[in-house]
């Protein structure tokens, strides 16, 4: 037996509602996802995760769940849903699906029959009087109580429309177990544990500092121990499926030794590495993470972007959505990551180098982000705007012609459709391409581990084997390391000098 298929994939993430839209609403759908598998299958990456297409209000994008065995109708139907999974796996592609455990949507029945006044235990319901019950804030900003007319406050730690579950009642558990079947029954290959640190909060809810509010450890609400519970049950079911079927986690925190916790060996496969997404374009701080990563000793992933975060070629580009730096930069980054052990998450659009954008109007923002913080944060929507497929106009086939996708597209993006970057071998989405398939072309034949080598000012250069992988960080160009041939480089190199922002891979035999 070989490794697990999840330890050294590709993953892609799709944001469903903003990759390709079938049914001519101006969203998303699954349909849309389905008519694209095959642009997936040739970019080379092994597995899709989307992120929630459930029944839901979508006060927050559908990470309000209302429920979690139907599809909403904006995204198609479980038909839908099925034919989709039968062609991705047929194209050779693992389907993951994103599971929503620490709230629900307001709409949710249960919700429902909780403002009603019943089973409110289901949920975190207390007296709070003229006062929320303590000071925790949400996430998206403002308090995490809200009040229903009868006088009682629930906890939401995003937006009000989600009120998290009780997990210390065991009907939680026994529904998610439930859920969990539901979909391994219907074929998919793993999850996305949405904020897999939730779930539990500190018996009695104590008052905390708003410095210790913020995913970290150490804090009462997030990371109680309780919650690895909960994963060696979800571990013994997805271990009772064939075909390996696997579980990714939403872990913030800012310890390594806390996110180890989580990746014990009958706990989750992985946990995203944001550590790696946070990290500045900075070769020690680059290395920092690699060494950190590897000590844990589980699968080690990698991922430069996602719908939650400003897309990386702006973050690179100090925040110049069109940076010709950030762009250079983000591939060179991509390179890097590929040549390490593990596996790499994608977030749809990053092949097509999208920036971030930065100048949407405020009336079309619809993250709750944006209201619960009265305009003064942005939010998530600028990494969300759908994606430029053909054409030189928008909805640049997201939609059929004449549909207003649900946010503007921008005009620069006529020049970055994936159309247009498919028949040029320069694009980004040709070099990505490449690069993935340089790396089907490795794995398997590579050490799980790194050797880092000598590297001058501002670079940094490790080998798997016969791989050398050598970035530049630095303002100056650097002498590549020793090599018989270069495999792929994410900018032109001349007379064996790697330019500055530009990584390449190196073959010795
Ligand atoms: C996760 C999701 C994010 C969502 C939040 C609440 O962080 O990635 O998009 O808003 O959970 O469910």
């Amino acid at each position: 037996m070989g490794n697990p298929w999840w330890r050294e994939a590709v993953v892609y993430e799709i944001y469903v509602r903003s990759f390709a839209d079938a049914s001519g609403d101006g969203v998303g759908d699954l349909a849309g996802v389905r008519q694209r598998l095959p642009y997936l299958a040739e970019l080379g990456v092994d597995a899709i995760w989307l992120t929630p297409f459930y029944r839901s209000p979508m006060a927050d994008g559908g990470y309000d769940v209302a429920d979690h065995r139907d599809v909403d109708p904006l995204f198609g139907t479980l038909d839908d849903f099925d034919a989709m999974v039968a062609d991705a796996h047929a194209l050779g592609l693992r389907v993951i699906v994103d599971i929503v455990p620490n709230h629900s949507s307001s709409a949710h029945a249960w919700f429902q029959a909780a403002r009603r006044g019943e089973g409110r235990e289901r949920y975190i319901f207390r007296d709070g009087g003229e006062l929320p019950p303590n000071d925790w804030q949400s996430v998206f900003g403002g308090p995490a109580w809200t009040r229903l007319p009868d006088g009682q406050w629930y906890l939401h730690l995003f937006d009000s429309a989600q009120p998290d579950f009780n997990w210390r009642n065991p009907e939680v558990h026994a529904e998610f177990l439930d859920v969990l079947r539901f979909w391994l029954d219907r074929g998919v290959d793993g999850f996305r544990i949405d904020v897999a640190m939730g779930l539990y909060k500190a018996e009695g809810l104590p008052d905390t500092p708003v410095e210790r509010q913020a995913f970290r450890t150490e804090s009462p609400i997030w990371g109680q121990p309780e919650v690895h519970e909960v994963y060696r049950q979800w571990r013994k079911v997805l271990d009772s499926y064939d075909g390996d079927r696997m579980a990714v986690g939403e872990v913030w925190t800012d310890s390594i030794e806390d996110l180890a916790l989580y990746l014990r060996p009958d706990e989750l496969h992985q946990s995203f590495n944001f550590a790696w997404m946070e990290a500045p374009w900075s070769p020690t701080a680059f290395r920092t993470v690699i060494d950190d990563t590897m000590a844990i000793g589980a699968s080690p992933t990698w991922v430069l972007s996602n719908h939650d975060v400003v897309r990386h070629v702006t973050r690179y580009g100090e925040g110049l959505p069109y940076s010709t730096t950030g762009l250079a930069r983000a591939r060179a980054a991509l390179l890097t990551m590929l040549a390490l052990p593990g596996s790499a998450y994608l977030y749809q659009g990053e092949e097509l180098g999208l920036p971030e954008v930065t100048d949407l109007p405020p009336e079309a923002r619809q993250d709750p982000i944006f209201a619960r913080s009265e305009g003064k944060v942005p939010g998530r929507d600028g990494c969300r705007v759908p994606l430029p497929w053909s054409g030189t106009a928008a909805p640049y086939g997201f939609s059929p012609a004449g549909v207003a996708p649900w946010l503007p597209q921008p005009i620069e993006w006529a020049a970055l459709t994936a159309g247009r970057q498919a028949s040029d071998p320069e694009s980004t989405l040709s070099f990505y391409r490449r690069a993935l398939q340089a790396r089907r072309v490795l794995r398997g034949s590579l050490p799980a581990r790194i050797t880092w080598l000598d590297s001058p000012e501002g670079a940094l250069f490790f080998t798997r084997g016969p791989l050398t992988c050598a970035v530049n960080c630095g303002f100056n160009p650097v002498r590549l390391p020793p090599h018989d041939r270069v495999l792929i480089a994410s900018a032109p190199l001349s007379d064996d000098m790697l330019p500055p922002d530009t990584a390449a891979w190196l073959h010795r035999s």
